[in-house]
């Protein structure tokens, strides 16, 4: 997932889009770059690292480019993979956001065309197919073939026949005179025939060499148009161009359009379509947090979109299967005998959910160590452990040194991270990404989800590998996954709900918080996510030890929050309620236990999803802890002494 701010006429292009890209660098910041149209080349000024160390020209007379700034998915953030990527010709430059999952298959098609790849990006097959498509329509064209109503040429589809263009061959489509290589073919339709073939999410902007206008298009992966008075603009977010105007309308799925100076044209399915357009009344500031007060609030409403690239690609429900493309094969399964996964914080509890996930799915013995703690372990046969360290960031210092650690004994390390090219990446012998894009506050949120989600999926290729789990069992966990995105929603549509009931119960003595199995992880992370916010004291622990020890401590002004779903043994969880309940603490649960309703002072209704629901119910506590330090009027993305990634052990 990427970033791209996009304007077109009017004035100079350059200025904007360094603007554009530098109000949108929250989202992604390890690499960047531009291009700019000129009258028979796209410019492109690309390199890994921040916008400001790009080096660019002071000025350009180009009115129309495309900019990006990058988080990688696929490849490392090097200047070779920096966005734009541009085909043989270098008369097509496109910028993308999102993963388009059969790259492979459309990359050796085209390379069997006899197109040269130069990076290791999914995006780099779009400009590629953008040539051999405007290479066909051209030939087509000047050879007389028919066009039809549309301006769509018959030769439309000749790229997917593996007829496509070498550099050679585009070189010769240029004509003495025309605009660029491509003269004046129909880029709309050329664009259309593209995005049919790409499977996955995109949103893209191309722009092409001579020609003063923009085609885009999405599927899956946000994009607006700004409309400007003289000048056009199209982003992934409105913070983009909102100092340039803030009329917007945001296209649809499936939808491709035409941005020029004066006019932006949308089409959808073959038809040319209106959009509504809208006025943002955002500030700038407001804007980069996508009109959220917080960044965590922003982080927390995004996790559909997090899980949805999580899972894109990697799941086939009816084999009963995972593609995790991760070098753990059924061999080397088969000599494993521990699973030891590392974290810290966070991480550790989305280690302690998948514990769970793995002994049931996977048959295999688990442990889950907070990482600070691994150098006291012991005893265990090194080459017979797969060590699994959980970090966001892939730079926690505790993690490290227990991977490293594990490695020198001979242990085979993975790296569950978010950050391609970071220091676990880069050492374990694999990594496993888990996509939910850059998360800038503190507290982590959407991470903790596509974690898990990631974990799960992991679950899924270690019990499948090792025959411990039936391509049945598989698909159920697979189809609870893909139903998460969606049942996650569903919680984060009842956000005034749980503003509502973190009012209320604003300003206790001490809130904890309980549950069996998957909804004890659960429990753990929402204590975690009040202390760290809202600097309230919570606790969070499994509800069996409630009675041997801290029901002591439960009064009428200790809220209990409580996990009862499946996967969590809500019928066990429910007398552990009962306990709390008779000595007067308000009870708010989260739950698909009927029979719970009668025990609970708020009830947030959980929809059904197996082993996932405990991951839902966390969405609450997470807007419930959001919501509580808002009340009281705390620093939630910078909140006192934390620092996102923690480097020092
Ligand atoms: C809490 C939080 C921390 C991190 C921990 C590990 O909200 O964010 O507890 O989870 O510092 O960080 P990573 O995952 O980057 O290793």
């Amino acid at each position: 997932g990427c970033d791209a701010g996009t304007p077109t006429g009017g004035g100079r292009a350059l200025p904007v889009l360094v603007d554009g890209l530098r109000n949108l660098e929250y989202r992604g910041y390890d690499s960047a770059g531009v291009a700019l149209v000129e009258d028979d080349a796209v410019a492109v000024h690309k390199q890994q690292g921040v916008i400001d160390d790009l080096d660019l020209p002071n000025a350009h007379p180009a009115t129309c480019g495309v900019g990006h700034t990058r988080w990688s998915t696929h490849g490392k953030p090097t200047d070779a993979n920096a966005h734009p990527h541009t085909d043989c010709t270098g008369d097509v430059a496109v910028v993308h956001n999102g993963i388009v999952e059969n790259y492979d298959a459309l990359r050796a098609e085209l390379e069997a065309a006899g197109h040269a790849f130069s990076s290791e990006t999914d995006t780099e097959v779009v400009p590629h197919l953008l040539e051999a498509e405007l290479a066909a329509r051209r030939e087509t064209a000047t050879d007389g073939g028919r066009v039809d109503e549309d301006g769509e040429s018959a030769g439309a589809e000749t790229s997917a026949d593996g007829d496509g263009s070498t550099a050679e061959d585009a070189a010769a489509y240029r004509t003495a005179g025309a605009a660029g290589g491509f003269g004046d073919v129909d880029l709309v339709a050329a664009v259309e025939a593209v995005v049919s073939r790409l499977e996955g999410s995109y949103a893209v902007a191309v722009t092409v060499a001579g020609r003063e206008e923009l085609v885009v298009a999405r599927q899956d992966s946000p994009l607006v148009l700004g409309l400007g008075e003289g000048a056009n603009f199209v982003a992934s977010d409105v913070t983009a161009f909102v100092e340039h105007t803030r009329e917007v309308a945001y296209l649809a799925d499936g939808d491709v359009a035409r941005v020029t100076g004066d006019a932006v044209d949308v089409r959808h399915d073959g038809a040319w379509v209106d959009r509504e357009t809208k006025t943002v009344d955002w500030e700038a500031e407001a804007a980069e947090k996508g009109g959220y007060d917080h960044y965590m609030l922003k982080e927390i409403h995004e996790q559909p979109g997090a899980l949805r690239q999580t899972l894109s690609g990697r799941v086939d429900e009816v084999a009963g299967d995972v593609d995790l493309d991760v070098d753990l094969s059924s061999e080397v399964l088969a000599d494993v005998e521990e699973i030891q996964l590392v974290a810290c914080g966070t991480s550790y509890h989305a280690g302690l959910y998948a514990r769970r996930l793995l002994e049931e799915f996977a048959d295999v013995r688990v442990t889950v160590e907070v990482a600070s703690e691994y150098e006291f372990t012991g005893g265990r046969d090194p080459w017979e452990t797969l060590v699994v360290a959980v970090t966001q960031s892939g730079e926690t210092a505790d993690t490290l040194s227990a991977m490293r650690k594990a490695a020198k004994a001979g242990a085979r390390t993975l790296a569950v991270t978010n950050t391609v090219g970071s220091t676990a990446a880069r050492e374990a012998d694999d990594a496993l990404y888990i996509r939910a894009g850059p998360e800038i506050g503190v507290a982590a949120t959407k991470t903790f989800a596509a974690q898990v989600t990631a974990l799960s999926l992991l679950t899924v290729h270690i019990g499948r590998r090792r025959g411990a789990l039936s391509s049945e069992r598989a698909s159920n966990l697979l189809e609870n996954l893909r139903g998460l995105p969606g049942a996650v929603q569903q919680l984060l549509d009842a956000s005034e709900r749980l503003e509502a009931v973190a009012s209320e119960y604003v300003d206790e003595d001490a809130y904890f918080f309980v549950g069996r199995k998957l909804g004890a992880a659960v429990a753990l992370e929402g204590a975690l996510k009040l202390k760290e916010i809202a600097y309230v004291h919570a606790e969070g622990f499994p509800s069996g030890e409630l009675k041997h020890g801290t029901l002591a401590l439960v009064t009428e002004d200790t809220p209990v929050l409580t996990v009862l779903t499946e996967g969590a043994r809500p019928k066990e969880t429910l007398n552990n309620v009962k306990e709390v309940e008779s000595r007067g603490a308000p009870v708010i649960g989260f739950s698909s236990y009927d029979a719970a309703a009668n025990y609970l002072d708020v009830e947030i209704p959980i929809p059904d999803l197996g082993a996932l629901e405990p991951l839902v119910a966390n969405v609450g506590l997470q807007l419930f802890a959001y919501h509580v330090a808002n009340e009281l009027g705390r620093a939630i993305d910078k909140p006192r002494n934390l620092a996102k990634s923690v480097t020092v052990e």
